[in-house]
């Protein structure tokens, strides 16, 4: 039995994705404004990834006849004062997703609901890729300074932030 509150939790969760889905796709616009295609195409696959986090979690509820509200999603930031600016905001997103997936597991744990702390058990490994996938985009950022062609660079030849090695 999944108790209300781990329902709800999941619910807002849901929302929370959506907000991730849509902070990507403003950011991968704004990377292509930039003329930055292989980092704009690497944040569109992101914004792929966070919608698919949204519809795996209603996929549950639905399992589990759970009910379901859709919460209202914020605007996300439009733009940006520099490429490093934007992945700070990236780095910090999943590092908040992190925690919210944390409280959702902790909340199931908390009422003995074993599927559910199954269920998220996945997304919490999923946000130990993330996360470590945005720290590395963000070191070689840094590293990169004003020379952005070398991420742009990294990106295509490897495909992956986490595989880079500068
Ligand atoms: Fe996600
Ligand atoms: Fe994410």
């Amino acid at each position: 039995m999944i108790h209300s509150s781990t329902s709800q939790l999941i619910n807002e969760q849901v929302g929370h994705e959506m907000a991730a889905f849509l902070q990507y796709v403003a950011l991968s616009c704004w990377l292509e404004s930039e003329v930055l295609p292989e980092l704009s195409k690497y944040f569109a696959k992101q914004a792929d990834e966070e919608r698919s986090h949204a519809m795996k979690m209603l996929g549950y509820l639905n399992d589990t006849d759970q009910k379901i509200t859709i919460p209202a999603i914020p605007q996300p930031v439009s733009s940006f004062a520099s490429v490093e600016e934007a992945i700070v905001l990236a780095h910090a997103q999943e590092l908040r997703v992190t925690q919210q997936i944390e409280a959702i597991y902790n909340k199931a744990s908390e009422h003995g609901d074993r599927l559910t702390q199954n269920f998220m058990q996945w997304f919490l490994e999923e946000q130990v890729e993330e996360v470590s996938a945005m720290d590395a985009l963000l070191k070689i950022t840094r590293r990169a300074e004003n020379n952005l062609f070398r991420i742009e660079d990294y990106i295509a030849r490897t495909g992956h932030p986490e595989d880079v090695q500068a």
